[in-house]
């Protein structure tokens, strides 16, 4: 039995994670998230009701359930505060006794949603189809060190003389380099009034939360966003997010032992998407594809963007695997691939004529990577009422099957529908 399992998508994020975390809170006490910020959301539907989440842990909508941003993540204290009075509107209790703030996670600043604009706009071409949140440039802050963080709202005399700080260079660039009007400090201090004022009640360390949760006994969820493919040190570099994915990362950004994980579930969707610019080896940017897109409401929950999709990968999931020592898969939307006629799964790369198993660090390389398929008998129905794996058609088994045997991981949840319900379970965490 185990205490904790951390989730991590394994392709490029958008593997329906809300879903799956949502089925293993039932039986969790806490769910934390740990690294990224409102780049992130997760569609879940609850007792008929959708939500779309990008900040607060989907644990808040279990009565009982705690939910922590841990320090890890990147916080825009506007869209938290409209998520949390969106949430309490449709009557979902949202108190301190249920929302952990860490006093260590860094403000997304309104200068940093800017300039991720503008640095986005100015490349043009070259863009690298960043979510446009300001979620690299307030993680740059932090490494930086002149970020602003969450504790820091509790002296705003602090905070206006670190923001007064942070302004004079922003100005420069956002309006010496990118012709935007300047903002003023008079702007940023009211708004870090309203934030201290309402977000304060919520603040703690939230490693101590964690640490006492586990001196009790209590299991926890840890949450991750995107996903391992768009890690900074481990993606395909520069098109990749600006925080770790990965496993790991939970040991940094919620302060957990790496000892201490208990499990590792990695999330694959049963074919690929990536939304943004990089490369992405099995993409079919053909009727196929539209139909992926379109069976499976392939559009970013954040940005509303078309996902580019393709066959799966079992190179880059494999990768993924083997990062983050998953010990099972969470296979989703296998739903969506009923009626094509034949599946295809990408079992290793030609890089310049050459066999190749792992996905290239030098992303003009991963480019140059042709894809080699093993080719599957497709399947047909409807599996939404599918509970068990004799539910499912044959030749779905049979592609669960060989995607398990390629990623490198059993499958310990498969999905055939958005529902919570629309699940077979084949190993119960907790
Ligand atoms: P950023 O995280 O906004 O800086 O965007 C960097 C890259 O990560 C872009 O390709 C985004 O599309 C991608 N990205 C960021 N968050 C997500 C996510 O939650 N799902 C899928 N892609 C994401």
């Amino acid at each position: 039995m185990i205490n904790n399992v951390v989730i991590i998508g394994s392709q490029w994020g958008d593997e329906g994670k809300g879903k799956i975390v949502d089925i293993l809170t039932e039986k969790a006490d806490m769910v934390v998230r740990f690294q990224g910020g409102n780049n992130a959301g997760h569609t879940l539907v609850v007792g008929g009701e959708t939500y779309a989440l990008h900040l607060v842990p989907s644990g808040i909508l279990h009565p009982g359930k705690k939910g922590l941003i841990a320090g890890g993540v990147v916080v825009d204290p506007d869209v938290l505060l409209e998520e949390m009075d969106k949430l309490q509107a449709r009557g979902v209790a949202v108190a301190p006794d249920n929302l952990m703030l860490s006093e260590r996670a860094h403000i997304i600043m309104p200068y940093h949603r800017l300039l991720d604009q503008a640095r986005e706009g100015r490349r043009g071409e070259e863009r690298l189809g960043t979510t446009g949140r300001g979620i690299g440039p307030a993680y740059e802050d932090k490494a930086a060190r002149v970020g602003l963080r969450l504790g820091d709202l509790r002296d705003l005399v602090f905070f206006r003389d670190q923001a007064a700080r942070a302004l004079t260079e922003k100005n420069h660039l956002l309006s010496g380099l990118y012709g935007l009007p300047p903002l003023t400090l008079e702007d940023l201090a009211a708004r870090a009034e309203v934030w201290s004022r309402r977000l304060a009640p919520y603040l703690g360390d939230t490693w101590l939360a964690i640490q006492a949760a586990l001196a009790r006994g209590e299991k926890l969820l840890f949450e991750g966003a995107q996903a391992v493919q768009l890690d900074l040190d481990h993606g395909s570099y520069p098109y990749v997010t600006s925080s770790n994915p990965l496993a790991g990362s939970v040991a940094v950004g919620a302060g957990l032992a790496p000892r201490l994980i208990g499990g590792v579930l990695a999330l694959v969707k049963a074919y690929s998407t990536r939304v943004g610019a990089g490369p992405f080896p099995t993409e079919q940017d053909n009727d196929l594809g539209l139909e992926l897109r379109r069976k499976g409401a392939e559009f970013g929950t954040t940005t509303g963007r078309p996902r580019r999709c393709g066959w799966l990968d079992a190179v880059v999931v494999r990768h993924s695997v083997k990062l983050c020592g998953a010990d099972h898969l969470a296979i989703t939307k296998l739903d969506v691939l009923a009626g094509l006629p034949e599946l295809k799964i990408a079992t290793h790369y030609l890089l310049d004529g050459e066999k190749i198993d792992f996905f290239p660090a030098d992303i003009r390389a991963a480019e140059r990577c042709r894809p080699v398929y093993e080719t599957l008998p497709g399947f047909e129905g409807d599996l939404s009422r599918a509970r068990k794996m004799a539910d499912l058609p044959a030749a779905a088994r049979r592609y669960l099957d060989r995607l398990s045997e390629l990623c490198g991981a059993p499958p310990a949840f498969i999905s055939v529908g958005p529902g919570r319900e629309e699940t077979i379970t084949l190993h119960d965490y907790f």
